[in-house]
């Protein structure tokens, strides 16, 4: 994707909950030499912690909710054609985007998440990965698909488990990868 010199890309983040990746973008977004600038910030659960933290730094929110996901979905793009985004971040966002939304974004969707894909995708990764004995976990930043946790990987960081790992601690330890990867990955496709 070009970007003029200097002007940053219009940039939605989708959470469904606790918003520490969102955080750390946001944080990024600030720097200089970040491509990207967040203009709103989505989430289809309006208790996610991280749509309070964005009111607090002035970021436009967005709450939408529905039983249909494509009725949701048809309201949602009206709204970031509106706001001219042009690159949207899932971060914790708990939904699949169905192959229509995608096609109106090609290619500008991007996903964090906490398995060295293609292995665990889906939910509850640490645990999966701690009952399986793993010796390697970690992370990944990839394009989105209309398939979980499937499109093409922009980056991995992968870590060794500790002998003491339980979900919480080694879930600690993958997130602090996943802030620096996020970032990394950004940079790598659209600096
Ligand atoms: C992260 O582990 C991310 O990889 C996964 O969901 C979690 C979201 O955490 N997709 P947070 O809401 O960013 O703190």
């Amino acid at each position: 994707m070009k970007r003029y010199p200097g002007k940053k890309i219009s940039t939605a983040v989708f959470i469904s909950g606790r918003g520490s990746n969102l955080k750390n973008l946001l944080k990024f977004s600030k720097k200089k030499n970040s491509p990207i600038k967040i203009e709103l910030v989505f989430s289809n659960n309006k208790n996610a912690v991280g749509l309070n933290y964005a009111k607090l730094n002035k970021i436009n929110t967005l709450f939408l909710s529905s039983k249909k996901f494509d009725v949701l979905e048809k309201k949602l793009l009206k709204v970031l054609q509106k706001k001219n985004i042009k690159f949207i971040c899932l971060a914790g966002f708990m939904k699949v985007l169905t192959t229509n939304f995608i096609t109106n974004f090609k290619g500008k969707i991007i996903n964090i998440h906490p398995s060295l894909l293609p292995k665990y995708k889906g939910l509850n990764t640490h645990q999966r990965v701690l009952e399986n004995n793993e010796i390697y976990t970690g992370c990944t930043v990839h394009f989105v698909s209309a398939k979980l946790d499937s499109g093409k990987i922009i980056l991995q960081k992968k870590i060794r488990i500790l002998k003491n790992d339980n979900i919480r601690r080694l879930s600690n330890r993958v997130l602090l990868e996943e802030h620096k990867l996020y970032p990394k990955a950004i940079m790598k496709i659209l600096a």
